[in-house]
C-alpha cells in the first residue's frame, strides 16, 4: 500500500485537502492582497519608529504571536503516522462493527507519546508510553486510546488529577524528568497501593521501549462487544508489533537522552520513509458478559488488573500498517482530537470508573486545547463518514450552515429521513440493569488486592528482566529523598515479593521489612511465561 491508500482527507500526500497552498507567483498578505516588501517594516525616516499603520507588519508579527496551542496537559510529546488497518474477520461472529468485518480496508492514523514530559523533552525516559489509534470507518471514527502497559495506576477516574500532580515535575523547578525520580511520585504510588502493578511494569524494561515499533499497546480497560442480534462479549484490545517488543537498557536510555532526544521520533519516521513499514496484529481477549464481570478471579471492570493471556489468548483479528509520515507535525500530530467516546455500533463501553472518567474528560480538556468545540471540523480529525449533526456556529466554525438551525421534533422540514432511535447502521447503547441504585462513593470489594498482580508480574519475568527492575526501584527510590516514603515503598514492595524487596533495601542500604499481607512462596509464574507471543485465530 501506497501512501495514497491512507490519507484521511483524501490527498494522496495525506496532507489536509483544504490546505493552503502557500505557493505562487506573488506573496500576499491573508487577504490575498500582492506584497512588495516584506523584510522592511514601514517606518518614519529610514531610522524610525515603526508606523502601527504598518498592517503587513501587524497581521505578520500577530499571526506569529499566537502560532502555539496549549500542549496536551498529560501525553504532550508524540509521534504521530497514517496508515492503513484490515481486518481479518475472525471478530465478526461477535462485533457488528463494519470496520471489523473481513477483508475491510481502514485509514488510519497513529500517535505515539510519552506521558509526563512535556512537548520538548526526551523520548528515551522511563514512562508509560501512548499508543492511540483514529480509525476512519465508513460508520463514524472509532478511537482506541490506549498504553503499552496493561494496566493503570488508579481504579477511579476521580484521582487522574492526583497522581498527575504526583508525578509532572515539581512546580517550581519544572525540571524535565522521570516520572519516578522524585518524592511525590513515590509518596503517592506507596500510599495508593492500587499503583503498585503499573510502577511494577514501568520499572521493567517496558518503561523504556527500544522503539515506538517494538511496543505492545494495550486499551486497557475491558470493552463490550455488540454482534447484529444485540449479544454482547467483554474483550481487551492488544496491539502486538511484528517487530518483536524490544527494550533499551538503563544506560542505553542515558546515552540517547543526551545524544538524540528525538531518537524515537526519528525512529518512527526514518523506518517509514525508508519502506519498513510498522505492522502490529489487533487481538483481543474475549470473556462472556457475565453478571458479575469476573474473570478466573480477576475483575474485568478494575483497571489495574490484566488478564493473563494464558487464561485469555490473545486471538488476532486484524494487520495495521503504518505506511505514511505527517505532512505536517502541528496540523496532524499536535491537532488530532483522540477520545474514548469517539464508538461505532458493535463496540461499546463498560462501567469502569476510570473509563467513565476518560469520557468525560477528553472532549472537555480539547475544547479549551484546540480552542472551542469545532474541532472535529479539523482535517485531521474529520470523519470519512457523511456528518449530520445538529451542531452549530460556535468558535472556529468553517462550515456554512443553510436554512433554519435544526431541532427536532420537526414538522417544517420537509420530512427528513432522519429517524430517532431507528436503527439505521446506528450506535445504540447496550441496556445494562444498574446493580445498585445507591450512591456512594466506595469501589467493590474485589478492587482491594493490589499486590497479587504486579508479583504475577515480577514472577515471570527472566533472571535477568528482574535484575532490571531491582536495579530501576533502587536507582529511581535512591532519588526520592524523604525516608519515610522510601521505607513505605519498600513496605509495598515485601508485600509483592521479598526477595525484590530484599534486594531494592540492600541496594538503598536500609532494612527490608516484613510484609503486612499473606505472600505466597516465590515460585516462577507460569501464568505469563507467554507473554507477548502472538497467538493463532481460534
Ligand atoms: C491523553 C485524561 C487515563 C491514554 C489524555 C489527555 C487527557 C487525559 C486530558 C489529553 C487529551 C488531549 O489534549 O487531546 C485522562 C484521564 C484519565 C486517563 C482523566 C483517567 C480517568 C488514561 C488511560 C489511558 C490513557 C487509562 C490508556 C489506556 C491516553 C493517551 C493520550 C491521553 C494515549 C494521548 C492521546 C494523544 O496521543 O493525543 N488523557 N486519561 N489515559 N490519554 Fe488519558
Amino acid at each position: 500500500q501506497g501512501p495514497e491508500a491512507v490519507s484521511p482527507t483524501g490527498s494522496p500526500t495525506g496532507a489536509p485537502e483544504h490546505s493552503r497552498a502557500q505557493s505562487g507567483q506573488y506573496l500576499t498578505t491573508a487577504q490575498g492582497l500582492r506584497l512588495a516588501d516584506t523584510d522592511h517594516s514601514l517606518k518614519a525616516g529610514p531610522r524610525g519608529p515603526i508606523l502601527l499603520q504598518d498592517h503587513h507588519l501587524r497581521e505578520k508579527i500577530t499571526h506569529f504571536d499566537h502560532e502555539r496551542i496549549p500542549e496536551r496537559v498529560v501525553h504532550a510529546r508524540g509521534a504521530g503516522a497514517h496508515g492503513v488497518f484490515r481486518s481479518y474477520g475472525t471478530a465478526a461472529n461477535i462485533t457488528r462493527a463494519g470496520f471489523l468485518a473481513k477483508d475491510v480496508e481502514t485509514p488510519v492514523f497513529v500517535r505515539f507519546s510519552t506521558v509526563l514530559g512535556s512537548r520538548g523533552s526526551a523520548d528515551t525516559v522511563r514512562d508509560t508510553r501512548g499508543f492511540s489509534t483514529k480509525f476512519y470507518t465508513d460508520e463514524g471514527t472509532y478511537d482506541l486510546v490506549g498504553n503499552n502497559i496493561p494496566v493503570f495506576f488508579i481504579q477511579d477516574g476521580i484521582k487522574f488529577p492526583d497522581i498527575v500532580h504526583a508525578a509532572k515535575p515539581h512546580p517550581d523547578r519544572e525540571i524535565p524528568q522521570a516520572q519516578s525520580a522524585h518524592d511525590t511520585f513515590w509518596d503517592f504510588v506507596s500510599l495508593h497501593t492500587e499503583a503498585q502493578a503499573h510502577t511494577m511494569w514501568n520499572m521493567s524494561d517496558r518503561g523504556i521501549p527500544r522503539s515506538y515499533r517494538t511496543m505492545e499497546g494495550f486499551g486497557v480497560h475491558t470493552f463490550r462487544l455488540v454482534d447484529a442480534e444485540g449479544a454482547t462479549t467483554l474483550v481487551k484490545f492488544h496491539w502486538k508489533p511484528k517487530q518483536g517488543v524490544h527494550s533499551l537498557v538503563w544506560e542505553e536510555a542515558q546515552i540517547i537522552n543526551g545524544m538524540d532526544p528525538d531518537f524515537h521520533r526519528r525512529d518512527l519516521a526514518d523506518a517509514i520513509e525508508a519502506g519498513a513499514y510498522p505492522e502490529w496484529e489487533l487481538g483481543i481477549q474475549t470473556f462472556p458478559d457475565t453478571e458479575d464481570q469476573m474473570f478466573e478471579g480477576i475483575d474485568l471492570l478494575d483497571p489495574t488488573k490484566f488478564v493473563p493471556e494464558e487464561l485469555a489468548p490473545v486471538q488476532a483479528i486484524g494487520l495495521m500498517t503504518l505506511n505514511a509520515n505527517p505532512v505536517n507535525y502541528f496540523a496532524e500530530t499536535e491537532q488530532v482530537a483522540f477520545h474514548p467516546g469517539h464508538l461505532v455500533p458493535g463496540i461499546d463501553v463498560t462501567n469502569d470508573p476510570l473509563l467513565q472518567v476518560r469520557l468525560f474528560s477528553y472532549l472537555d480538556t480539547q475544547i479549551s486545547r484546540l480552542g472551542g468545540p469545532n474541532f472535529a471540523q479539523i482535517p485531521i480529525n474529520r470523519p470519512q463518514a457523511p456528518v449530520n449533526d445538529m451542531l452549530r456556529d460556535g468558535m472556529h466554525q468553517t462550515a456554512v450552515h443553510s436554512g433554519v438551525a435544526p431541532y427536532r421534533p420537526n414538522s417544517l422540514d420537509g420530512g427528513c429521513p432522519f429517524k430517532a432511535g431507528a436503527d439505521l447502521g446506528s450506535f445504540v447503547d447496550v441496556p445494562e440493569a444498574v446493580a445498585e441504585a445507591i450512591k456512594q462513593r466506595k469501589n467493590p470489594a474485589s478492587f482491594d488486592d493490589h499486590f497479587s498482580q504486579p508479583r504475577l508480574f515480577f514472577r515471570s519475568l527472566t533472571p535477568v528482566e528482574q535484575d532490571h527492575v531491582i536495579q530501576a526501584y533502587t536507582f529511581e527510590l535512591g532519588k526520592c529523598y524523604e525516608k519515610p516514603v522510601r521505607e513505605r515503598q519498600l513496605l509495598a514492595l515485601a508485600n509483592i515479593d521479598a526477595s525484590l524487596c530484599a534486594a531494592v533495601a540492600r541496594g538503598l542500604g536500609l532494612p527490608a521489612p516484613e510484609a503486612t499481607e499473606d505472600v505466597p512462596d516465590a515460585q516462577p509464574s507460569p501464568a505469563l511465561s507467554q507473554l507477548g507471543k502472538t497467538w493463532p485465530v481460534a
